[in-house]
């Protein structure tokens, strides 16, 4: 198994390919709408202060455990303990799960560059130009409120279209293996994006009052953050929010502790540079959520919008500031739609090759265990997670995706960070994983003492405490412990029951894997070269 596994034709092509699943939507809308929740600036920096603490260490340490041990992330996990198993299958889970809702998302920018036509007559709306822009979205979903939509589980048939269209894209993308995508991410890569991305923040800053946005933007304020004030008026502390959420978006962001860059950094060559590359990609990373984050609150305070105006979940916020923006462009209605229509293409080339990425995480995790043919896998990962993911295509698809959301970041992704930092911090040696890292490093050494003090003290610690001072605070403390304003129902099914479906997937896996080959042995990895 191991010395048949397919390698990348080159390290630019696993540097795209990484840069490809890390830069993705959640850069374009998740990053800037976290910002806008919490003020901007206190959430910036909080956001690089955990790049660099836990992020760019986690990222070399599942690369290089994947490189070592050229297995996903179970195996990988398997390896550095055999009781860590499970961690690597809570991740892998995670991931499926994700995979089922950023498919719908990407769905949805599908749907917004199809529609952009209807920019151009929106824009000869005058006064009334701005909120029809902001409707489209919302009618386009058949949810206009963009709440609970009385839990219907009617189907919208715009996104079922254009999801069917989306998995199709991912499906070829990937259908030759993990390897070959990389021909597709030369192409889907960063200069297109980051060129539109590039105008819609000239087109911000020049717009009148943006200033007040990029200071808003770039100035810590953690005063307001700690003196929030709830929907019903109380006083509350969000501070620990932003930070779980800061730590959630690092991870969601880089594709760590979902499987990914174990199943990536298995692809990668013995003579890769680990540690360049991974600075390289976290980088790159940060560098475009910063340049959304800039758009978005440009544009946002162009139009006379604050932060505080934006719905607290990121998900609405792409969907309405980015119109609200293209509308505005110019006068000439054709233009704007023109450009709506190339920066929604640029979205979805942003997010196909993160989406891909994720279901390659979990087929290369299933393939590995079962040894079984890993492009048949993908096969029937893709039309499982496409079949689930209908669930979001219904009118009330929007609520669940948002609580989904929470769940797979809040708390899932920082449980299975925190332990597998453990299991690496302190039932193996770091020093082994980070042997690996700098193993061909020459100008940048990840020092000991970084990694150290990242992978055993800091991540479990700071993400399992933050992670249970949440779930007590949001669940347990204040108010009526349900998320979204949704029923209690949807929180126990798409939230909690999910977090329980993550954790005891590894167990579940480890019964059918006994079942099916009757009780024979598993390889174990041998540490030794
Ligand atoms: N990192 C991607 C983004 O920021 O959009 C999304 C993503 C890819 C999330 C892969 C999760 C994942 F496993």
């Amino acid at each position: 198994m191991a010395e048949k596994r397919e390698t990348w034709a080159s390290r630019g092509t696993f540097i795209m390919a990484a840069i490809g699943s890390a830069v993705g939507l959640g850069n374009a809308w998740r990053f800037p709408g976290l910002a806008a929740k919490y003020g901007g600036g206190a959430f910036l920096l909080v956001y690089i202060l955990a790049m660099l603490v836990l992020g760019v260490p986690l990222l070399m340490m599942e690369i290089s455990l994947g490189r070592k041990t050229k297995l996903g992330a179970p195996g990988a996990m398997r390896a550095v303990n055999k009781k860590a198993e499970f961690v690597g299958w809570a991740g892998t889970t995670n991931a499926f799960v994700i995979t089922t809702y950023y498919a719908v998302v990407f769905a949805w920018v599908i749907m917004m560059a199809i529609f952009s036509f209807k920019f151009a007559g929106i824009t000869a709306m005058g006064a009334d130009a701005a909120p029809a822009a902001q409707g489209v979205f919302g009618d386009l979903i058949g949810n206009p409120e963009l709440g609970w939509n009385n839990g219907s589980f009617a189907p919208s048939w715009t996104v079922i279209a254009c999801l069917a269209f989306g998995w199709v894209l991912i499906y070829l993308c990937i259908r030759k293996g993990t390897v070959s995508a990389g021909k597709v991410v030369k192409y889907t890569g960063l200069l297109l994006p980051l060129i539109f991305l590039g105008i819609l923040a000239v087109k911000g800053i020049s717009m009148q009052g943006s200033g007040e946005g990029l200071k808003k933007f770039f100035t810590p304020d953690f005063q307001s953050v700690i003196h929030s004030v709830d929907k019903d008026g109380n006083a509350v502390n969000m501070l620990p929010n932003l930070i779980v959420d800061a730590m959630g978006q690092v991870f969601y962001s880089l594709s760590i502790m979902m499987a990914i860059m174990f199943a990536y950094g298995s692809y990668v060559k013995d003579d890769a540079n680990i540690a360049a590359d991974a600075l390289i990609i976290a980088f790159s990373d940060l560098f475009v959520s910063v340049l959304s984050g800039i758009v978005m609150f440009t544009t946002m305070y162009g139009v006379g919008m604050t932060a505080s105006d934006m719905s607290s979940s990121g998900i609405v916020t792409a969907f309405i500031i980015y119109p609200t923006a293209i509308i505005k462009l110019t006068s000439v209605g054709w233009v704007n739609a023109a450009f709506g229509l190339v920066f929604y293409l640029c979205l979805c080339s942003l997010a196909i090759d993160s989406a891909f990425s994720i279901t390659e995480g979990v087929s290369t995790a299933v393939a590995d265990k079962f040894k079984i043919n890993p492009h048949k896998t993908t096969l029937g990962v893709c039309i499982v997670a496409g079949v689930i993911s209908l669930f979001y295509a219904t009118k009330s698809g929007l609520a669940w995706l948002d609580t989904v959301d929470n769940w797979t970041n809040q708390y899932n992704m920082i449980l299975v960070g925190a332990l597998e930092c453990f299991f690496v911090g302190w039932f193996f040696k770091p020093e082994i994983i980070l042997k690996e890292i700098n193993k061909n490093t020459g100008s940048f050494k990840m020092p000991l003492w970084w990694f150290k003090l990242s992978v055993k003290f800091i991540a479990p610690i700071v993400l399992l405490g933050f992670c249970c001072w949440n779930i007590y605070n949001n669940h347990f403390a204040s108010g009526t412990g349900i998320y979204g304003g949704y029923p209690l129902w949807s929180n126990i099914v798409a939230g909690w029951g999910i977090t329980v479906l993550a954790f005891i997937s590894g167990p579940i896996v480890q019964a059918v894997y006994k079942k099916v080959k009757k009780g024979a042995k598993e390889p174990e990895f041998d540490w030794k070269d």
